[in-house]
């Protein structure tokens, strides 16, 4: 099953898919992570989409069509795929069903993760993460049991430098413009589900499974 999560920042996409890879035996594509690790490890990808990823503006196509279908070809998942963060706009959804194609393979799903904006402004002003596992926090809704470090290994918790309102706001003037028409797209393919996710995360992953349940029944029978 190769299913597609899609929506503004802070949606819930990264949440979602961590919960989802399990019960749907899929692999995890985040485009976000994957370039995270980049900036991180300063590769030369690394250091070309740093300034972008800071302004909350998107890398180029050329850098990221590279990136994922690199990916695609090096992984043999047994159940399929779930991307978070690709496509981003009509060029990258284009291309991303002409790889699937070369492979035989097609998405199945797009899954519209629908918030409105001052929500996704108030989620991402409180996210939190460990800088040395990883793990995430947000207040007011999983707080870590002493303010300000993490749980596991007692590390000082950060914000995400693209989490500045100033660069939100920005990443939801982007979403807007060129992620939004992925909606048309996946629509007239007979193959986009909005979800209302502007509810608890618990409430939000019931609401996919049910989307995706004729989806899993099919791919159990192939
Ligand atoms: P990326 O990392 O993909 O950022 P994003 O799409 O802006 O999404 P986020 O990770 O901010 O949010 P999310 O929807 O995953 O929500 P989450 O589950 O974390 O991309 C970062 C940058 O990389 C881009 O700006 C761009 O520069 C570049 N990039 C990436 N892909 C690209 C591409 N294809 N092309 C070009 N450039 C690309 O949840 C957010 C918070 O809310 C968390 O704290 C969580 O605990 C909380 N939360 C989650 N669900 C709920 C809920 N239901 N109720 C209340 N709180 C919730």
């Amino acid at each position: 099953m190769i299913i597609i999560l899609f929506g503004p920042p802070g949606s819930g996409k990264g949440t979602q898919a961590q919960r989802l890879i399990n019960d749907l035996n899929l692999t995890h594509l985040s485009t976000g992570d994957m370039l995270r690790e980049a900036v991180r490890n300063e590769t030369e990808l690394g250091k070309k989409a740093k300034t972008f990823m800071d302004s909350g503006d998107l890398v180029p196509d050329a850098l990221m069509i590279d990136m994922i279908s690199e990916k695609i070809s090096s992984e043999t998942p047994a159940g399929g795929f779930i991307l978070d963060g690709f496509p981003r706009n009509l060029a990258q959804a284009e291309k991303l069903d002409e790889i699937f194609a070369e492979k035989r393979r097609d998405v199945d799903r797009a899954l519209l993760l629908d918030v409105p904006d001052e929500e996704l402004v108030k989620r991402l002003s409180g996210r939190f993460y460990c800088p040395k596992c990883n793990s995430g926090y947000n207040y007011p809704l999983s707080l870590p049991k002493t303010e300000g470090v993490c749980d596991n290994d007692g590390d000082k918790i950060l914000r995400r430098p693209d989490d500045e309102e100033d660069v939100v706001r920005n990443r939801l003037k982007i979403y807007h413009s060129q992620t939004s028409p992925l909606k048309d797209y996946y629509q007239k393919k007979g193959k986009l589900t909005a979800i209302d996710a502007n509810t608890g995360p618990d409430a939000v992953t019931a609401l996919i499974k049910k989307a995706l349940a004729p989806f899993s029944k099919q791919a159990e029978k192939a």
